[in-house]
């Protein structure tokens, strides 16, 4: 009886015992409050180490920070986590996020700056460093070439991380560090296997060369995509230095590793970095890159992010802490036209980048994949879908969406086709993607395609041919806003007005890997040095080295006067005064598609005044989020306590644009409600010439009042400050309704510009 009791118990601590270590277990990333640690520790890693192991004997430290977060990443079961949790000291136990980067994957249209008008002193802006977490790069890009760059500037105390896949010698003045980030990603995932990517900072994927090599590549004349966009590629800032972090592997971009790239960014001496990821959008606290933009921002480091290609649905950014500049993606003025000419003569224009063996000009037949295929899937082109039999010889018209668009030319080359027209849906409109096809290959918007498809069901014989015309430029309108861009309201705090203002994203040629084909598709053996893609993964760099600029031109101003610089002399209208594009719907953009507007460079350099904020006014900010002491500390590493007797508004973080949420009252029949009043303040510094300035306000809306008080600043110092309040008052209107305005300070030959956005909710 005792004996099969006591075996009993055995029996189920042992079950118990194997259970918990078989339960899964995942990467959390532990907020410690270093202030409290024990006396009985002599440091914080030894506190850290026996927390760890007060839960989990097994459990590793991957990684420690003390710059960006005071903590640690280990791996845990959930339970071992909860415990971990109620534990003094611990602030906040957050499962590892996982990160995408923001491009569309294969190549699509293309363009250059235009903002190579951009001139200023090479030795300036040679002192500034543009960190880049990314996939990292292929130093052997010419874009890194180094010739004329002066020493490494003297701040550097950064790294070029050698393995036998990067050579020390891939560093130079230029590239000047490069390390990577692997641990979160191999806790999770298991050792890398170098035969599909390589343990280096060595760009595997493309992604991270293209955004590095746009932010601050060196110029490169004849530069082209098989001839496509020919002439010089150059970085934004050509001649500043380039900081490669990758953290972003075959798996994703692990928050354990970002955090651990942007610990080491900071503490290297970057001036700038450049993050075209993100992740689903949730509280700032929970949010590895806000939190690490967070520490960067107090180091004086400017933060860009893409704001995501999730466009054109509302409220679908990412990245919008109000410490980071979110960008999103305009268009160039460049093309790359296609012609599909139908046996009914009518000819359709459309864009590609093929630039193989061309089709003859003789007719082809042509087939809808809907009708060559007995699947669903037949109508996308997805992988052995179509019907050779249907197929063989012809031209095939694929709807767009579902796989990547280069992979749809390789399906129907695949069955027999000989060419194929990419035709936009409904959630595509007009937004053209010019890719580097496999096969004779036309992307049309969704007016010809459906015009196509007319055709080819109302024709017992349907034909086609397909010519290209290679690179056209000034294609107008531009820029326009490209339909996957992200758009607002901000979706975490309606007060803060986001995306902060757009770029270039779409057709973007910037430097690539020599390890994958320009489509990124394993059948593709293509090298080029230069690649044209697309999505906001481009537009960020863009920002990043326009930040740079501006730097190196103000190397005293603190990352949220050089945004407030790029946002209020952005443009928001053509040079006819007509409103910028949105290419989703062909009809007028607005401040939730492009937030201040289009960014102006060289403006940027001498904007008369800033709004300008530091880490108080951002510790205040979150005091009006209501985020108690503990959560301040995961965000900002700051003992920090909200002052209970003041009155903190989130509306009131000096910001350089206006998001107004106005709640709808529900009236009753026939009442009128009382107006709402909403006030908020702001404070303008003086970095220009002496001037007084005179508010002007333009409003589509008569349900606004809008009232500047005063209306006039004089500004006779430099960084001299004013401020003044904006009263909106507001007649209720119905919920969902959005309205627009704008408020602009003009003096001497400044105009300061900021957008207003009003909602109902
Ligand atoms: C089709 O139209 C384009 C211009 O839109 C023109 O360049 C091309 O020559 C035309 N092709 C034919 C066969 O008409
Ligand atoms: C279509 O159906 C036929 C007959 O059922 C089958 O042999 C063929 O493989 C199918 N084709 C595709 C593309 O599914
Ligand atoms: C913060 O709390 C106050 C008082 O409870 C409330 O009025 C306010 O709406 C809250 N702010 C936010 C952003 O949740
Ligand atoms: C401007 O506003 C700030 C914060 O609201 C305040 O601290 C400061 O005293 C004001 N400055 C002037 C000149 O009124």
């Amino acid at each position: 009886m005792k004996l099969w009791y006591v075996l009993f118990v055995v029996l189920v601590i042992c079950y118990y015992g194997f259970a918990e270590r078989n339960m899964p277990k995942k990467t959390y990333i532990v907020h410690m409050d270093k202030s409290s640690m024990p006396l009985s520790y002599d440091d914080h890693l030894q506190w850290y180490d026996s927390s760890i192991k007060s839960v989990s004997d097994s459990a590793n430290m991957i990684y420690t920070y003390n710059n960006v977060i005071h903590g640690y990443s280990t791996r845990l079961t959930t339970s071992e986590a909860e415990s971990l949790e109620g534990q003094p000291g611990i602030l906040l136990v957050q499962e590892e996020r996982i990160y995408q980067l923001h491009t569309t994957r294969t190549p699509e249209f293309l363009g250059l700056d235009e903002s190579a008008a951009v001139r200023l002193e090479a030795g300036a802006v040679s002192e500034v460093i543009v960190g880049v977490l990314d996939t990292g790069v292929w130093p052997e890009s010419k874009s890194f070439d180094d010739t004329g760059l002066g020493p490494v500037p003297s701040n550097w105390k950064g790294t070029c991380e050698v393995s036998k896949s990067f050579a020390a010698s891939s560093c130079n003045k230029k590239l000047i560090g490069a390390r990577f980030f692997s641990q979160g990603y191999e806790a999770a995932y298991g050792p890398i296997d170098e035969t599909l990517e390589s343990k280096s900072p060595r760009d595997d994927d493309g992604h991270g060369t293209h955004t590095s090599t746009t932010a601050a590549g060196s110029a490169v004349t004849g530069a082209s995509l098989f001839n496509y966009a020919m002439g010089t590629a150059r970085g934004m800032a050509e001649h500043a230095r380039v900081a490669a972090y990758k953290v972003c592997w075959l798996g994703g971009c692990f928050g354990s590793d970002i955090l651990a790239g942007m610990e080491m960014a900071v503490s290297d001496g970057v001036h700038v970095l450049s993050l075209s990821l993100g992740g689903s959008v949730s509280d700032y606290f929970r949010d590895t890159v806000a939190v690490g933009a967070f520490s960067a921002m107090s180091h004086g480091i400017f933060v860009s992010c893409s704001a995501g290609n999730s466009g054109p649905t509302p409220e679908s950014l990412s990245n919008v802490a109000p410490w980071i500049a979110t960008i999103g993606a305009g268009t160039l003025d460049r093309d790359f036209p296609a012609h599909t000419i139908l046996g009914n003569g009518k000819n359709f224009s459309g864009v590609s980048l093929y630039s193989g063996k061309p089709l003859s000009t003789s007719l082809v037949p042509l087939v809808y994949s809907a009708k060559a295929s007995n699947s669903t899937s037949g109508i996308l082109c997805m992988t052995d879908s179509l019907d050779p039999e249907k197929v063989a010889g012809k031209i095939v018209v694929c709807d767009r969406g579902g796989n990547s668009r280069v992979q749809k030319g390789i399906v129907v080359r695949d069955a027999g086709g000989i060419g194929m027209i990419l035709a936009n849906t409904d959630s595509f409109g007009e937004e053209l993607v010019a890719d580097a096809h496999l096969i004779p290959s036309a992307a049309v918007g969704q007016t010809a395609g459906d015009a196509i498809k007319k055709y080819v069901s109302s024709d017992p014989k349907p034909v086609a041919t397909i010519g290209f015309s290679g690179t056209h430029l000034g294609i107008q309108p531009s820029p326009v806003v490209a339909a996957f861009s992200s758009r607002g309201p901000n979706p975490v705090t309606p007060e803060i007005l986001k995306p902060d203002f757009i770029t270039p994203g779409v057709n973007i040629i910037a430097g690539w890997t020599g390890k994958v084909g320009p489509s990124g598709l394993k059948s593709d053996t293509r090298h080029v040095d230069f690649n044209i893609i697309s999505g906001t993964s481009m537009s960020c760099p863009h920002a990043s080295g326009l930040a740079a600029l501006v730097k190196s031109a103000h190397p005293e101003w603190s990352p949220a006067a050089i945004k407030s610089a790029l946002m209020t002399t952005a443009y928001n209208a053509y040079k006819n005064g007509e409103p910028l594009e949105d290419i989703a719907t062909g009809m007028a953009s607005t401040p939730f598609d492009y937030g201040a507007g289009h960014v102006a460079p060289t403006a940027a350099l001498d904007p008369g005044l800033v709004y300008d904020a530091d880490v108080q006014d951002y510790l205040e900010f979150l005091c009006a989020l209501n985020y108690s002491s503990n959560l301040i500390r995961v965000v900002t590493k700051q003992a920090f306590t909200c002052d209970s007797g003041k009155q903190y508004k989130v509306g009131d973080l000096n910001y350089p644009s206006f998001a107004v949420p106005f709640e709808t009252t529900s009236g009753k029949g026939g009442g009128s409600s009382e107006p709402a009043v909403i006030k908020y303040t702001r404070t303008l510094t003086n970095v220009g010439t002496p001037a007084t300035y005179k508010v002007s306000v333009s409003s589509e809306t008569r349900s606004v009042k809008i009232a500047v008080e005063p209306e006039l600043l004089d500004f006779s110092r430099t960084n001299e400050k004013k401020n003044y309040t904006v009263t909106f008052t507001a007649t209720s209107m119905p919920s969902g309704t959005v309205s627009f305005a704008r408020i602009e300070w003009s003096g001497g030959k400044y105009v300061v510009s900021s957008p207003v956005a009003f909602s109902w909710t």
